[in-house]
């Protein structure tokens, strides 16, 4: 009968197993790994992914229905904005350097100011409260929506939260530094 305590013999067998289990472990690591960085990339050497702090002059809550308010990603240290999510010219994960902050219907909401068409850059149309591109003639309503072609897609979102104070919003952005 064999002793119990006994440390058992690794067979031919056994150890050809574990040898195959880690080639083949090995292999689809090498395989995925690319795939993986591909799809989700780390940010190049020297930029960092994380909110940005942006200070308003009016408290959200206070912040008036139909109102869009310009903002500009910091400059020092340089930072852009990430959108969201995207359409036409604009994609989720493309960056922005300037956005609205617009209240409409008692909703906030942070738009990329990128226009969806080719790019270029809205403005806020305060009689017509519309965002207008000057580049074709696009419009878009407070909430994002196209009022006007060209453009065929929405506004890019920014994702947002309020920060540490009422007059603080967390932006969703990247620190480019350079
Ligand atoms: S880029 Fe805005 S309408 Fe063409």
């Amino acid at each position: 009968m064999a002793d119990a305590a006994a440390p058992k013999l690794v067979t031919r067998r056994t150890f050809l197993g574990w040898w195959m289990a880690s080639l083949l472990t090995a292999t689809v690591v090498a395989g995925l790994a690319p795939i993986l960085v591909y799809l989700w990339p780390a940010p190049p050497k020297g930029q960092k992914r994380g909110p940005i702090k942006i200070s308003l002059t009016t408290p959200l809550d206070q912040i008036p229905d139909g109102s869009a308010t310009q903002i500009l990603s910091p400059t020092s240290p340089n930072s852009a904005f990430v959108m969201a999510d995207g359409g036409g010219d604009n994609a989720a994960g493309d960056l922005a350097f300037g956005a609205f902050i617009v209240k409409s219907q008692g909703k906030i909401a942070v738009f990329a100011q990128n226009c969806s068409h080719l790019g270029c850059s809205i403005g806020f149309n305060r009689d017509a409260r519309t965002f207008d591109c000057p580049c074709h003639g696009s419009r878009f309503n407070l909430d994002g929506t196209v009022l006007h072609g060209p453009a065929a897609n929405p506004l890019s979102h920014l994702t947002w939260q309020q920060g540490s104070s009422p007059t603080e919003l967390q932006i969703d952005g990247i620190i480019l530094g350079f």
